[in-house]
């Protein structure tokens, strides 16, 4: 009895239970604490039968006479038939599905199809445990006999010998290396593609350790069948087999501690980072899976004449890299098209004589043109062939013209403009998880509120064991604010993108400890980029509660670590950049850590330089299930040629070392 509560006891404090009814394990299938329970269980069981005499003149089963043995096995399994129907909700992976994954490497299907042979066998046996000694579906002492016997007897057909044989064929024998074992070579396959990071949403440290869960439930459905085996066997008077049963026993233990050492071999090296993949085509939408800069450098057709105040044409294009129209001519260009109020930069010859076409004003574009094209066979801004091209709004025509001796030129240049139609900036205050009630940040996404961008978070209750209540996830309401309005400024509440300050930081701010998690992110204006910083707190393990929220957190960033002294930043350049959703492929993350990217007007000839690039992805970025983060990045994404999009990724939270550790 002593020993009893000690044991108790001490699970209570490894693994601290909420009010019962109100289990974690509805939250989240915590995997080491069920392998926990079972043993814990049967070794109540083994106290109930360990002293009772064999009768032999007794008949099956009557040794579980008050149905305790029965009744504590028929919860046992009913915890594992619960673990694995919520371990399905969660992550619907089946042997089925992951041969269908990995379906090109052939010894991988070998060995995940005798896996799956396995795991068939043991589904369709263990209806034959039958605790319930009213229950109508009876099966009679025979047939229960027979199982029994084909559980536990020797020989390669029996269910001792399958589950040895699935467990090496998944995590390999214990002297081998980890690496060659299917599981690890399973986990490699998925952080390396990321198509499957994209069809599971889960980190690859998520995906270890939902395919452990998997196996590890088949290994104890099985074990629990040959303990009940045993017991079945034993109450039949065929013998006491104390010794098979401990032998038995003892092997469960060194498959479940094998199998827990590959994964705590291979937990420091998976990683934990979680992105999310474009959208499929047909779900791209502009303002709900992505949204723009607008107008921050655009492409605009202007002559040399009015781009000095003397309406001269001394100088070319190209020595106009920073000007303001200065006039504008009758009946030319300039006043036909909507003037630019800002400055006008890096300005170019592109042909002496052009079509302007552009774009219908009343349609809410943010663009000014669909397209120009020049007399000298350029056609900006379409991709079709040029006779395909038809300007709906008629087109305008801009000639350069020689006055006097001076041949006054039409100059492509890009339109620095504020306005109502430029959405250009990014939202500095703080973000915070309400620490006060224990929320700690789950997940984040881009949101455009009245034209400023907001990196919004999303918060859940922090719960023991490292484990997030999924029910209480939310997103941290937005403070939304006017940026015309007096009491809003500029480099306080929100930054404005210019010419001289469009750059964007991409770094990933993370922490190794697992003592600590995020609990809020905000951007801040370092050398004119913007820079993300983060905020984490301190909680305990054991009881999941933040740990002085208020005094003890820490905001850590790229700047502030000044770990790279000697590296400066690199800066990512997009070439000729077309428009971001014009790629027909997925977006791969294309920078890492320490970079930085500006935003750039798209590529003149493919899109007559109308976009600003790169786009910012708005989907939600929330692992399946969510957990608690380690960190937040901001990163590139696209593909070679495209604008591609920037886009918030998270680190998630690495529970299993702690619990791993005893
Ligand atoms: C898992 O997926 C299979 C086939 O894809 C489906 O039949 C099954 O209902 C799914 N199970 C759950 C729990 O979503
Ligand atoms: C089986 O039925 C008997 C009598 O109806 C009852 O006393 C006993 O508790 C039942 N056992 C179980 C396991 O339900
Ligand atoms: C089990 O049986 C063996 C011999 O068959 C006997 O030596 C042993 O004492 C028995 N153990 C118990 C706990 O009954
Ligand atoms: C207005 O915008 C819609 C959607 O972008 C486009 O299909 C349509 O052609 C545009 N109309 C004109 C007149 O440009
Ligand atoms: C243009 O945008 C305004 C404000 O966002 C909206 O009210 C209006 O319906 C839009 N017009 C069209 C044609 O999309
Ligand atoms: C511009 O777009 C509006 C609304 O889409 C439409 O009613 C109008 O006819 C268009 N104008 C031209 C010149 O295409
Ligand atoms: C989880 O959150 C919900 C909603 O906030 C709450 O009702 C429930 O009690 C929480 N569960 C636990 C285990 O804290
Ligand atoms: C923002 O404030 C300006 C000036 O106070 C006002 O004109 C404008 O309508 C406001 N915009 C919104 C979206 O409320
Ligand atoms: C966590 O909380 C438990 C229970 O309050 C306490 O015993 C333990 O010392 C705490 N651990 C840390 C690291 O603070």
């Amino acid at each position: 009895m002593r020993i009893e509560l000690g044991i108790i006891l001490l699970l209570s404090i490894l693994f601290v239970k909420p009010i019962a009814g109100n289990s974690v394990i509805d939250d989240a299938v915590d995997i080491l604490k069920l392998i926990h329970e079972i043993s814990v269980g049967i070794e109540t069981v083994w106290k109930l039968i360990e002293n009772e005499p064999v009768d032999t003149s007794k008949l099956p089963l009557v040794l579980d006479k008050h149905g305790q043995v029965m009744r504590r096995l028929d919860e046992l399994n009913e915890r594992i038939q619960q673990s694995e129907k919520l371990q399905a909700e969660y992550f619907n992976m089946t042997i089925t599905s992951l041969k269908r994954e990995f379906f090109e490497e052939f010894l991988l299907t070998r060995k995940l199809t005798e896996v799956g042979d396995v795991k068939k066998v043991i589904e369709e046996n263990s209806q034959y445990m039958t605790f319930d000694q009213n229950s109508t579906v009876k099966f009679d002492a025979y047939t229960l006999n027979n199982f029994a016997e084909w559980c536990v007897k020797p020989g390669s057909n029996s269910l001792g010998y399958l589950i040895d044989a699935f467990h090496g064929n998944i995590f390999g024998d214990p002297e081998d290396n980890v690496e060659n074992s299917l599981f690890a070579q399973m986990v490699a396959k998925y952080e390396m593609d990321e198509s499957q990071i994209c069809a599971a949403r889960r980190s690859p440290l998520q995906f270890a350790y939902d395919l452990f869960t998997k196996v590890t439930l088949t290994e104890l459905k099985a074990y629990l069948m040959m303990e009940f085996s045993w017991i079945t066997l034993r109450s039949t008077g065929k013998g006491n087999f104390t010794l098979e049963m401990s032998l038995m026993r003892r092997k469960h233990e060194e498959r479940i501690w094998h199998s827990k050492e590959v994964l705590s071999k291979l937990v420091s090296r998976i990683g934990r980072v979680y992105w999310r993949c474009d959208p499929m085509t047909y779900q791209s939408k502009l303002g709900v899976t992505y949204d723009r800069v607008t107008r921050l450098l655009q492409g605009y057709v202007e002559n040399e004449m009015n781009l000095n105040k003397k309406g001269s044409c001394l100088q070319t294009c190209e020595d106009y890299s920073d000007a303001r129209i200065e006039g504008c001519v009758k009946d030319e260009l300039c006043s036909k098209q909507p003037k630019c109020a800002g400055r006008l930069h890096s300005c170019q010859f592109i042909g002496a004589d052009m079509t302007v076409c552009q774009s219908n004003s009343t349609n809410n574009s943010s663009r000014r043109y669909d397209y120009i094209r020049t007399n000298n066979g350029r056609l900006l801004g379409v991709d079709a062939k040029e006779d395909e091209a038809v300007c709906r709004t008629g087109g305008d025509q801009a000639e350069s013209s020689t006055y006097w001796f001076w041949r006054c030129n039409y100059c492509f240049c890009l339109c620095d403009e504020e306005g109502l139609l430029s959405d250009r900036y990014f939202n500095l205050r703080d973000t915070l998880s309400d620490y006060q009630r224990n929320m700690v940040v789950t997940g984040a996404r881009f949101v455009k509120a009245r034209r400023v961008f907001h990196l919004q978070l999303q918060q859940g209750e922090l719960l023991p064991g490292g484990l997030i209540n999924q029910s209480s996830l939310a997103w941290i309401p937005l403070e939304v604010y006017n940026v015309s309005h007096v009491d809003i400024r500029q480099g306080y509440d929100y930054h404005k993108l210019s010419y001289n300050s469009r750059s964007m930081d991409l770094d990933e701010i993370a922490v190794e400890s697992n003592t600590q998690v995020v609990t809020g992110a905000r951007f801040h204006v370092v050398d004119n980029h913007l820079n993300l910083e983060v905020r984490f707190s301190t909680f305990n393990f054991s009881t999941g509660r933040l740990i002085r929220p208020d005094s003890d957190s820490v905001w850590l960033g790229n700047d502030w670590t000044r770990q790279h002294y000697d590296q400066p930043r690199q800066k990512l350049i997009l070439y000729d950049p077309q428009v971001s959703t014009k790629s027909s492929l997925k977006s791969l993350p294309l920078s890492k850590g320490n970079q930085y990217m500006e935003f750039v007007s798209s590529s003149i000839d493919k899109d007559a330089a109308q976009s600003t690039v790169p786009f910012i992805d708005m989907q939600d970025v929330v692992p399946n299930p969510a957990v608690p983060l380690s960190g937040l990045g901001i990163y590139h994404k696209g593909r070679r040629g495209f604008g591609g999009f920037f886009a918030p990724k998270v680190v998630t939270y690495n529970i299993w070392e702690k619990p791993l550790a005893h």
